[in-house]
Formats: C-alpha cells, structure tokens, sequence
C-alpha cells in the first residue's frame, strides 16, 4: 500500500507531528504546498492545524481533493484535546473526509503551542479574558506537542499503516 503524510503548519507544530509520523514509517512527507496529487496514493495522513474551530483552509481545500482514499488525519490546536471544541474539531475534519467517500481510520488531536504574537493581538482586542482556565490551558499547550503525543501519534500511523 502506497502511503504518505500531508500536513499544514505556520509555527511548527504539525509539521513536529508529522515528521514524527515519517519517522515512524519512513512514508513521504510533504506541505501542503508541495503536496503530491492524492490520487498516487492509497493511504494517506492529512495534518492540519486549528483555525477559528476547524482545520485550516489549505487542508481543508488539499482534503476536497481526496476522494475514495483510506486517511488517517492529524492535527494540533490550543484547545485541551478531550474538550468539546477538539471534538468539534475531529468531527468536521472526519465529516469532509467521509463527504469525499474516503475511510477515516483513525484521527489524532494534541495541544501546540499558541504563537505569543496571536495571545498579544487578542489580549489587545480584549477578545478573551485571561482567566485562570485560560492560563493554564495556554501554559499546557506551550509544552506541546511532546514526546508523548509524538510517540502516540505515530502508534496511531502504524496501526492504520497495517490495517
Ligand atoms: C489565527 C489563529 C486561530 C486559531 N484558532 C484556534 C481555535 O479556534 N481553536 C484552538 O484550539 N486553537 C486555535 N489556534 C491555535 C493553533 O491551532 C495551535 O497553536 C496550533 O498548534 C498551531 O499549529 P502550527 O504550529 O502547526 O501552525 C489558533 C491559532 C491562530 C494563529
């Protein structure tokens, strides 16, 4: 089976799980940007990261292009991993990926830090309080993704790898 990882990243973190993912397989990696034509493959790992709820719009447009494909997505965001909003999140992707008839084998979400400049912006909007919740959550963020979630990642890859 012919198989590769897509992903999206600005500050780095998608990118650190998806090269955990290659690592771990020795499958292609690729941008978005560069990313192959999907229909080369069999499997692939498409990795986005969270912007206002949801994935970014470069994977979300690469994602339209996959059609009938077995996928694996992966992503990071600054939202705990277990929360409604992750859920959310996991949810749209898997729903645009069924939409293309593809089979979603698994999905992975993990925390990554927020970029400071971002928090600055916000906090300059006055957009979101910096309550104690808030705080802590960003500070978790800040220390991932990590080798936990790098190592949980590519457990995750391997298992579709021999589905
Ligand atoms: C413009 C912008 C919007 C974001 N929106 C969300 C969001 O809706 N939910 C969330 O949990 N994190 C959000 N984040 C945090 C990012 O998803 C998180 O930092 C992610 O790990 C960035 O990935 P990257 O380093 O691969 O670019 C946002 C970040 C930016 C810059």
């Amino acid at each position: 089976m012919k198989s590769c990882i897509i992903y999206s990243s600005v500050t780095g973190n998608t990118r650190k799980v998806a090269e955990a993912l290659a690592a771990a397989s020795g499958a292609p990696c690729f941008p978005v940007r560069e990313a192959p034509d999907p229909d080369d493959y069999d499997l692939l790992a498409l990795g986005f990261w969270v912007r206002l709820g949801q994935a970014d719009a470069r994977t979300q447009g690469y994602m339209r292009r996959v059609l009938g494909k077995k996928v694996f997505f992966f992503g990071t965001l600054g939202a705990w991993p277990d929360s409604p909003h992750a859920r959310r999140c996991a949810e749209g992707a898997r729903a645009l990926l069924e939409e293309g008839g593809n089979t979603v084998l698994d999905g992975f979400l993990c925390q990554g830090r927020v970029d400071p400049k971002i928090l600055e912006i916000s906090r300059q909007k006055g957009r979101h309080p910096m309550t104690p919740e808030r705080r802590a959550r960003l500070e978790e963020a800040a220390r991932h993704p990590d080798t936990a979630d790098l190592a949980e990642a590519g457990r995750r890859w391997q298992r579709c790898l021999a589905d």
